[in-house]
């Protein structure tokens, strides 16, 4: 019955026993899940864009063999999500019909527009930097299939975070024109990376019921201030300058205190009204377009194999 299910469920939370697709478990602990992977999925995916953007301009071929697989890289993260969501019942073809829709959301930063070269180091150092820190955590959240997928997903994006930090290092020892792109980039990425980690813990509607069902591990204020703590050294060290003049370390805490985020920004990026949202969208409708011929012929090939083998 109902109450020995529940219980079932809320022992295994408490052993740290991972809960399984064919698990019992509560209706809105499936819901939440669909809802935290496929919006984590959509990022992925759409994640893909700004940095794609530069593949055709990387300034020499080792840069763009490596952005090239980092973005590959991003597009196998998506496929590990959007199969870890189906473990729990949706679909894939309704999960990508919302984010085709402007009903799913995804994350924030994808929304910002990727300049000049220096973009590309930027984002690895600072994006992807931002996405280890509330990942490594997602490796020990409670249903089984999407921590298994963050084990091999924060493995490729150490390495994205590092490329990225590279980009900034060459930068930095470089010309005075090539030091001033490195520090712009930062200036435009450094507060949308912060709103990366979503809205203050006051604010969060979710963290509490998703820290109850160890889906969560820290809150988002939590992991935004180890993010802070880890990057401004990195700045420091290659002589870069935070764009915050209220950033300053202190020592009662042991932290590194930080200005105000502008929430309001973070709210028009998220409701669709960011720089890029609608151009984001429209590629990846356009991708499906494009590439429907292609389903197409696979499921007429798949279909007549089948003929074949039955007579
Ligand atoms: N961009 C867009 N939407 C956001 C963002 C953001 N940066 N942060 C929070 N939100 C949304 C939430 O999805 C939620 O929307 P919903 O209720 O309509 O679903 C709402 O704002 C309220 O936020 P929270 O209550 O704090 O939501 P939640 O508990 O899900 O925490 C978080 C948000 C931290 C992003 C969480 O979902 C998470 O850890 N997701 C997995 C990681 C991920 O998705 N990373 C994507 C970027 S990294 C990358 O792809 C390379």
């Amino acid at each position: 019955d109902l109450v020995a299910l529940q219980e079932a469920f809320d022992r295994k939370l408490k052993n740290e026993i991972r809960i399984e697709p064919k698990d019992w478990m509560p209706d809105a602990y499936r819901k939440t899940l669909i809802r935290q992977i496929s919006q984590h999925a959509h990022s992925e995916i759409v994640g893909m864009l700004p940095e794609g953007n530069w593949i055709t301009r990387a300034p020499n071929l080792r840069r763009k063999a490596v952005l090239l697989a980092k973005v590959q890289d991003e597009a196998g993260h998506g496929q590990y999500l959007y199969s870890a969501m189906e473990t729990l019942g949706f679909s894939r073809e309704q999960s990508i019909d919302d984010l085709h829709s402007g009903k799913a959301k995804y994350s924030s930063i994808f929304n910002y527009p990727t300049l000049t070269w220096a973009d590309m180091g930027a984002v690895g150092w600072l994006v992807d930097g931002a996405a280890i820190m509330n990942q490594v955590p997602l490796c020990r959240t409670s249903y089984g299939p999407y921590a298994r997928a963050m084990v091999r997903v924060c493995k490729e994006e150490s390495f994205h975070q590092r490329q990225g930090y590279e980009i900034m290092c060459t930068l930095m020892k470089g010309t005075e024109a090539q030091k001033a792109m490195a520090q712009d980039a930062l200036n435009r990425f450094w507060w949308p990376s912060l709103m990366m980690f979503g809205p203050s813990d006051a604010e969060s509607t979710h963290t509490q019921q998703s820290i109850d069902w160890k889906i969560k591990r820290h809150t988002n204020d939590e992991l935004r201030q180890m993010f802070v703590n880890a990057s401004v050294p990195q700045a420091e060290l290659i002589g870069l300058t935070i764009p915050d003049p209220d950033l300053k370390w202190n020592e009662a805490r042991g932290e590194y205190d930080f200005g105000a985020i502008d929430w309001e920004e973070f709210k028009q990026v998220v409701s669709g009204n960011g720089p890029c949202n609608a151009e984001r969208i429209a590629a990846r409708v356009k991708a499906k377009e494009n590439g429907m011929w292609v389903r197409e012929a696979a499921m007429a090939h798949a279909e007549k194999k089948k003929i074949k083998k039955a007579s």
